[in-house]
């Protein structure tokens, strides 16, 4: 099994890192276009190989496209991330055109390859490859949702005072600070309502850390956070790989599902290894359903801008 990184900053580098500590693949390949900056990465990860006992061989590359063929799952991360005060959706003008280049490069080496786009605005740049790409809807999957959800059990347990994996949690909806909609009224500890546990306050503060987590961290470390982005990309190559059939809230293309379609946006999928296998119609309530159309509104909108650029 072949793997392929595109992108290795911070987010890309991590989300390698995780590939092979948990040996995804026989062979890993990064790419940046950054002279130099893959293969380096690569060669430092090979040099925790013989500590961390795995056997994937890491390879780096500068831009050449030929090094990552017949890659069975590529990840992209490419494009800039945030700084302080910044949308992820200020990063379109100059990410659509990286995001649609890289993923026509990867599918000319890889046509059978399973995409995953981290890039932002995540919601539009996987609307954008599926489109660049041609590939069947099932194939190509934004990550965001899975982060978010993450992010949403992370701020649980601290008010719980649990376990982070003993949550089953959800955020669905677009990956933005505002279009992200975290699902407390289905959230549980193990299969207790979070709700028995947690006053309206701290439910809705909650809620309100969820939707900012990206924006909280990138204050904080002066860019956009990469541990959390980094294992939630690894988390859904292993899903693919080892065909788990595991529940992810992933951006998916829509055609009618939780009543929209010509969109990619979060909803909960199946990942196994035929890519996102079925969305899961997890019943909304009308304050639920309304957060989701405005969330598809608010998406709608970026990809628009598309046609503009
Ligand atoms: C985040 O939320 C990178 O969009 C990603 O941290």
């Amino acid at each position: 099994m072949k793997i392929t990184v595109v992108g290795v900053g911070a987010v890309g580098a991590t989300c390698a890192d995780n590939i092979a500590r948990k040996e995804l693949a026989t062979e890993l390949v990064l790419l940046d276009i950054k002279e130099g900056l893959a293969e380096g990465k690569a060669q430092d990860m090979m040099q925790t190989a013989a500590l961390l006992g795995f056997d994937t061989r890491i390879s780096g590359s500068t831009n050449d496209y030929s090094k990552t063929a017949g890659s069975s799952v590529v990840v992209i991360t490419s494009g800039i991330p945030r700084k302080p005060g910044m949308s992820r959706e200020e990063l379109i003008g100059t990410n659509a055109g990286i995001v649609k280049n890289v993923s026509t490069n990867i599918l000319k080496h890889s046509p059978n390859a399973i995409i995953i786009v981290i890039s932002n605005p995540m919601d539009t740049m996987t609307y954008l490859a599926l489109q660049a790409t041609g590939l069947p809807k099932n194939r190509v999957i934004g990550m965001g949702g899975t982060l978010d959800s993450s992010r949403f059990k992370y701020q649980l347990s601290q008010h719980l005072g649990c376990s982070p994996a003993d949550l089953n949690a959800l955020v669905i909806g677009g990956h933005g600070d505002k279009t992200m909609i975290p699902l407390i009224r289905h959230a549980t500890w193990n299969s207790a309502p979070v709700s028995q546990f947690l006053s309206e306050e701290q439910q809705q503060k909650i809620v309100a850390d969820t939707m900012v987590g990206g924006a909280t961290l990138t204050k904080l470390i002066g860019t956009s956070a990469w541990y959390a982005p980094g294992a939630s990309g690894a988390a859904l190559v292993e899903a693919i790989v080892r065909d788990e059939k595991k529940l992810f809230t992933c951006c998916v293309s829509l055609d009618g599902e939780y009543g929209q379609k010509d969109i990619c946006i979060g909803v909960p999928v199946i990942i196994g290894k035929n890519g996102w296998e079925k969305i899961i119609p997890f019943e909304l309530n009308e304050a639920e359903q309304t957060a989701f159309n405005n969330s598809a509104d608010a998406v709608r909108k970026m990809n628009d801008v598309l046609k503009t650029l």
